[in-house]
């Protein structure tokens, strides 16, 4: 992934790559809200869904539904068929060894809470360390948080500057002998930055410590490829990477996952039971229990179809380019203060304007048409630590344009207007 210092405006974007093509495909696009065309900023939170996975789910629905894994009638297999074709699209999309390391979760927080819940329970005992950064969303600290109560660990916290940028002397230093796993935001939500996670791997690694990357702002914006990073565990959301909600992955190690005992029990993820004992399945299901989003892995698998089409590199140039583009116009504007100003940011624009709350920024941006996230952004202790209540937060995703950064920055003069 390119980093804001390597990327000037419009410098490395695919002369091939036509934003407005981009944005036929999606038809929530062409919505008024408002009276005024929807600018659809808070892609964060969740982005929007190109009719090929809409399309997708609906032929699923109209043609294909059935479950899965458990019939030998053809609409059964169809749907079995399709829905492990979905788990190979994962599998290639990170650049997994195999399918085998790839469970369908209901999304990020579930993936790192089934982690905590199963490697964490099995292997962090009274006085050990679970290590996490101090930019981390509430999904990658509260399942922590609650198993080091649980088991009387202790969870330490990597320290960040005041760019937004985890502090990696602080981070190499709180390793240690007690350190069960780490777990490390790929890039903040919150802020945009995007953590030198190879590094802070290696580093982990150097010691014998598993990591776990919470990848849900990851995955959306380059090229991840599990193996380059050697990751112990990613995770990520299908619907912040143009998938529908409900669905998500966990890669892990095969041998992590091996060792490992369930998360869940029930149907699917047992090979036999009876009254004394149950074996489990194999490798990926014994961690899938029950009948699982069988639509939403394939709208899933629909989704990174499209995200592979356009080409990450592509993605990562285009975002950039309304990064800085959109940083330049926003930090013109007097009282206005970015909040997470590393070099290394991918698509997000955090900031708090004078004698104005966040919410009523949302509110009013909100009467031009203009969708924006305001809040905490899941990230209270990150809040604290800028000393701020919440931001406002414009967030860029593939069908962006720069005339959506300008109806932004023409909807902020209005708050300024009201304010002043
Ligand atoms: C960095 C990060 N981690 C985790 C999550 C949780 O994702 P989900 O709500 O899809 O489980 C989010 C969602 O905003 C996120 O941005």
């Amino acid at each position: 992934m390119s980093s804001l210092a390597e990327v000037t405006p419009n410098d490395s974007i695919d002369a091939a790559f036509d934003v407005h093509r981009i944005r036929e495909d999606f038809p929530i696009l062409r919505s008024t809200v408002r009276g005024k065309p929807l600018v659809y900023l808070d892609n964060a939170a969740t982005t929007q869904k190109p009719r090929q996975v809409i399309d997708r789910i609906v032929r699923y629905y109209s043609e294909e539904n059935s479950n899965v894994h458990r019939g030998v009638h053809f609409l059964s297999e169809v749907a079995t068929n399709h829905y492990e074709s979905a788990r190979k699209t994962v599998q290639r999309f990170l650049n997994a060894a195999s399918e085998r390391e790839i469970v369908f979760v209901k999304g990020t927080t579930e993936a790192v809470n089934l982690v905590a819940a199963t490697f964490g329970r099995a292997n962090v005992g009274p006085g050990d360390e679970v290590l996490i950064t101090a930019i981390e969303h509430h999904s990658n600290i509260v399942p922590w948080q609650m198993l080091c109560e649980e088991k009387g660990a202790k969870l330490r916290i990597a320290p960040a500057n005041d760019l937004g940028e985890v502090d990696i002397e602080g981070y190499r230093e709180l390793l240690n002998d007690r350190t069960k796993i780490a777990s490390i935001i790929h890039i903040s939500n919150a802020l945009g930055t995007i953590n030198p996670i190879k590094e802070m791997i290696m580093l982990a690694h150097d010691r014998g410590i598993p990591v776990m990357i919470d990848g849900a702002q990851g995955v959306p914006h380059g090229k991840v490829d599990v193996q380059d990073l050697d990751c112990d565990f990613y995770a990520f959301s299908g619907h912040k990477v143009y998938g529908p909600t409900g669905i998500g992955a966990l890669y892990a190690k095969e041998r992590f996952l091996e060792a490992m005992p369930p998360y869940q029990g029930g149907g699917d993820m047992i090979l036999s039971v009876t009254y004394e004992k149950t074996s489990y399945n194999a490798l990926p299901y014994k961690f899938e229990a029950g009948t699982p989003n069988i639509a939403g892995a394939i709208g899933l698998a629909a989704a990174l179809d499209y995200v592979s089409a356009i080409g990450a590199d592509t993605i990562t140039a285009h975002e950039n380019d309304l990064l800085v583009y959109g940083t330049d116009q926003l930090s013109a504007i007097d009282g206005l203060r970015i909040i997470g100003t590393s070099k290394n940011k991918a698509s997000v624009i955090s900031f708090v304007l004078d004698g104005a709350h966040p919410h009523d920024i949302g509110t009013i941006v909100d009467g031009e048409g203009v969708a924006i996230r305001t809040g905490h952004h899941c990230a209270q202790p990150l809040m604290l630590r800028f000393k701020v209540p919440a931001t406002a937060r414009a967030s860029f995703a593939i069908y962006n344009t720069r005339a959506e950064v300008d109806a932004l920055v023409a909807s902020i003069a209005k708050v300024v207007e009201v304010f002043a």
